[in-house]
């Protein structure tokens, strides 16, 4: 199964997903780059998340807040103290730090010097804002996009007149100075997520407020963090699903009181069976009023919330949903790889070792339709493609292909996961249509061109 692993990194980088970073430099520790497949990949899954969690909920609104924030957020959230740290010991002779578990000898493993006991060494990547590098210029690169919205939920609260429960969702890159980066994009020190923050009423407003089975026990408003915590584990694993994980390779697992970041009361993790095993792909906190809380002392700005209802005013709980964009890209990526032996064409006489197939849902696949000419020497096959092509893609992200040999060009698209390969033969020219080839089941059928726009949207959902 680890064998996967570099067939997957290997193809990335052949076929244009992801490359080293400072490639001609040597490459630059655990950072990638998204190639022109990998950026398609990476804004599907974006657009798959934003739609699901935003546009599809009309209580839940987006933002984009600043990565660089007042250093005081980071104080109040505790991430600047040991809670948001790795124990870690440090060789006296070359400074190289290490996890002591992950050790087999109590020597520093590079340059064989002594180590010190273990410390807990901070996770923020800091940084100079302004020209003089100085203590008070000193800020942090976020290590969560979380806190950016909790400084902007008064002001998204008063500017769309938002109501508890709501959610505030935003997408963007986070930094944490991982000591053990590992396992390709899975964990690096730049990587993105998409959070979604549900702010809702705390659990003794609840018991105070709906004795009993009263109708209003029964409303949503009025679902506890637990209750809440539950729907979210549930529509998150849903979203996987959805896209087409297997519901084997998922998992939910809880987090042990004594492993709980230091914001949680409670905490688990959706997990995915990585070719190395189980793996962590998204958090589901329950971080109850610690944000608000802390924000509101160190700010000295009342976050409390305002029930016009019930002229009750009281500190909203957090349950969050906290996924990484890299990692989901590394999930559906490994899901969807599959080699066939001997390869699945038997239409050439050539002995095949093996063809990889990408089967990538519809809307994460980074190319959905391939536009190919059945020969490039043909001059009206070539121009009747290009007409096809260019009135394809304002609709949908194509690619027009003529090199080689028809069977090659379909195996090059099936391998970076293009939905669908529309060929343009001799019949095209008399009958105005071409053959559409499903990337799954290869079968072909005849279309008219005229047809096209119309039944691609619907089948490519778009
Ligand atoms: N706001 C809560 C939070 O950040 P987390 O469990 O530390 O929670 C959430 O991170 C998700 O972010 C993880 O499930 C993972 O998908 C992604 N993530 C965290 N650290 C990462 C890293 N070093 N590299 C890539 N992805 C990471």
């Amino acid at each position: 199964m680890e064998d996967l692993l570099s067939k997957i990194v290997s193809l990335c980088k052949r076929r244009g997903f992801i490359f080293p970073s400072s490639e001609i430099y040597g490459g630059f520790e655990s950072c990638y780059d998204f190639g022109p497949l990998g950026v398609e990949l990476k804004n599907n899954i974006k657009k798959a998340w934003w739609k699901e969690m935003v546009q599809l909920r009309q209580n839940i609104v987006g933002l984009d807040s600043a990565i660089l924030m007042s250093p005081k957020v980071w104080q109040a959230s505790g991430h600047l103290t040991a809670g948001f740290a790795d124990q870690l010991v440090e060789c006296k002779k070359c400074h190289k730090r290490f996890r002591k578990d992950y050790l087999k000898e109590n020597k520093c493993p590079d340059c064989g010097g002594e180590l010190t006991k273990e410390r807990k060494f901070n996770l923020m990547m800091r940084t100079f804002v302004g020209p003089v590098e100085e203590k008070s210029a000193i800020t942090y690169l976020r290590a969560e996009t979380c806190q950016g919205i909790y400084m902007n939920y008064e002001n998204a609260k008063n500017s769309m007149r938002l109501k508890i429960p709501f959610g505030i969702a935003q997408i963007g890159k986070a930094f944490r100075n991982e000591i053990t980066p590992r396992y390709f994009i899975f964990k690096t020190r730049e990587f993105e997520q998409m959070e979604m923050q549900w702010f809702c009423v705390p659990p003794a407003r609840k018991a105070a407020q709906t004795n009993a089975n009263s109708d209003a026990g029964l409303r949503r408003e009025n679902w506890t963090p637990d209750q809440w915590f539950d729907y979210w584990k549930e529509q998150r694993i849903k979203w996987y699903l959805n896209l087409g994980i297997k519901k084997e390779n998922l998992r939910f697992k809880e987090t042990s009181k004594s492993d709980l970041p230091h914001y949680a009361k409670k905490a688990g993790d959706i997990q995915y069976k990585f070719p190395w095993g189980w793996g962590e792909i998204e958090g589901i906190h329950n971080r109850g009023d610690w944000d608000l809380s802390n924000h509101s002392k160190f700010s000295g700005i009342d976050l409390s919330y305002f029930d016009e209802e019930t002229k009750r005013k009281f500190m909203p709980h957090i349950i969050e949903t906290s996924a990484g964009v890299d990692r989901s890209c590394l999930v559906f990526l490994c899901e969807a790889y599959q080699e066939v032996k001997g390869g699945r064409t038997k239409t050439t006489k050539a002995v095949k070792d093996k063809e990889v197939v990408l089967k990538l849902d519809k809307r994460l696949a980074p190319i959905k339709v391939a536009v190919l000419p059945l020969v490039k020497n043909k001059p009206e096959l070539v121009k009747k493609a290009k007409q096809v092509y260019e009135m394809l893609k304002p609709y949908f992200m194509c690619q027009y292909d003529e090199l080689g040999s028809i069977g090659r060009r379909y195996r090059r698209q099936d391998e970076i996961g293009t939905f669908y390969a529309l060929t343009i033969d001799f019949e095209s020219l008399r009958q105005e249509d071409l053959t559409i080839r499903d990337r799954d089941t290869m079968k072909q059928k005849r279309i008219k061109i005229k047809d096209l726009i119309n039944t691609l949207k619907e089948s490519l959902e778009i």
